[in-house]
């Protein structure tokens, strides 16, 4: 038999279907990743879902109820009581804290028990029973709460782009797919070009369909991808970042490039927490500007639950919509409920994805091995500096054209993490004075 008759028509042998990678992909508790996603402060819901009866969620693998008490602050529990497992989502909100419907059991929102009616006086139960719970922070219409080990609690961090006073909207989108599929997905900038110019027609700005360099550098918040495209006489430099362990920026959605502008900060900040194994919740915030969208293309009404204005994010589309115009949900829930890295044939064009990997495996074990998780540095102004921004510069030389191209994609990335300790109102100018030296004419 030659070699090609080998190949041909071979699919009885490549029936099998290996494990999954459970180091990067499982989340439980006692994992070695959900341990270290357990270590951050995580994103659980938007607050405006947090009404006035308790709200039943699922993070990291584990069934949790959050709720607000009547005296407005929010409490997240382990969903079944410590009593005898009712769900404390129909249990009775409280001045403080939350009372189980089955017994009455009542708890305050950092899981003490205030009273079990039905005991005597003087019973030692309230001393020794607690529910599990988890303290929540509450940002800007998030609840984000920590559910790692209490003598690691870090600080809340305050990221550069919460604070440019940007509009913004929260969003939640659900997934049934593991958590990792969806965050490397913002490491694969390919895609772009492909899935959503050449497959299935511009879904994003006409310029997102140009031919890019596409280079990868580590950041002090994990890693970059640098995207440098030309457009007209401009350069157009877009750097992506991901913010570890699970968050990501992204740059105008329907960026297109047409004039000068620096350092122009991101239409997204959100996060890919794991609900369990195989589901994944996308929520973060939306932003709009003039700046982000000169043509007016933002439709923030449709930004919410289950909800957000550019295609393919959810489910609810008909079978043969997400056929032709397939999406990012199709693809990320198409490679399988938890994707099997020991099946891909990963190449030049996924480089982004591989280092993705790395870098998590890298402080997943290091977290394993040490107990300790990386955490970010403060800026000047006590802030996470980030390195999500779009850069268009007028350069008009043709020669050796994509040595320019790299080497503006390079200084701008360069200069976007040298800025890194400087209050986000400095890096523009430090940036653009770079451009001037190195690129202006
Ligand atoms: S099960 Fe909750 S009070 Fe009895
Ligand atoms: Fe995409």
């Amino acid at each position: 038999m030659t070699d090609a008759d080998t190949k041909a028509y071979s699919g009885y042998h490549h029936r099998d279907i290996p494990a999954e990678d459970p180091e990067l992909t499982h989340v439980g508790p006692g994992t070695p990743c959900g341990e270290y996603l357990r270590r951050y402060w995580q994103p659980v819901a938007m607050t405006n879902e947090v009404k006035d009866l308790p709200l039943a969620i699922r993070i990291l693998g584990e069934d949790l109820v959050l709720f607000r008490d009547q005296s407005g602050r929010l409490g997240l529990m382990h969903r079944h009581c410590a009593h005898r497992g009712a769900s404390l989502e129909f249990g009775i909100v409280m001045e403080c804290g939350i009372k189980c419907c089955y017994h009455g059991w009542h708890f305050d929102i950092d899981g003490r028990l205030i009273d079990a009616p039905a005991e005597p006086l003087g019973s030692p139960v309230r001393n020794k029973v607690v529910q599990g719970a988890y303290p929540v922070h509450e940002e800007q219409g998030i609840a984000f709460a920590y559910m790692g080990p209490p003598d690691k609690r870090p600080g809340f961090p305050i990221f550069d782009t919460m604070c440019l006073g940007t509009d913004a909207k929260t969003f939640s989108l659900s997934m049934p797919a593991n958590w990792l599929q969806v965050y490397e997905n913002t490491q694969d900038p390919i895609h772009v070009l492909h899935l959503h110019a050449l497959s299935s027609g511009v879904q994003f700005g006409a310029a997102s369909g140009v031919e890019q360099l596409i280079e990868y550098r580590d950041t002090p918040l994990g890693m970059m991808n640098i995207q440098t495209r030309r457009v007209g006489d401009h350069l157009w430099t877009r750097t992506t970042d991901s913010i570890l362990p699970n968050g990501n920026q992204t740059g105008a959605i329907w960026e297109e490039a047409e004039g000068k502008k620096i350092f122009q900060r991101v239409s997204m900040l959100r996060w890919m927490v794991p609900i369990d194994n195989t589901h994944t919740m996308t929520i973060g915030w939306r932003y709009f500007s003039d700046a982000l969208d000169p043509r007016g293309q933002d439709t923030p009404d449709e930004v919410g639950k289950e909800s957000i204005d550019f295609m393919g994010q959810t489910a609810g589309r008909a079978y043969e919509e997400q056929q032709r115009q397939p999406g990012d949900y199709e693809v990320q829930v198409s490679q399988r409920p938890i994707a099997v890295h020991a099946l891909e044939h990963r190449v030049t064009s996924d480089r982004g994805v591989s280092k993705l990997r790395k870098i998590l495996r890298d402080r997943v074990r290091a977290h394993s091995n040490t107990g300790e998780a990386k955490m970010p540095e403060l800026n000047e102004e006590q802030q996470v500096a980030t390195y999500c921004q779009d850069t268009v510069y007028p350069v008009t030389v043709l020669e050796e054209e994509q040595d320019l191209m790299r080497q503006f994609g390079r200084r701008v990335a360069d200069k976007v993490i040298e800025t890194d300790s400087h209050a986000h109102s400095k890096r523009a100018g430090l940036i653009e004075a770079m451009c001037e030296s190195e690129f202006g004419q």
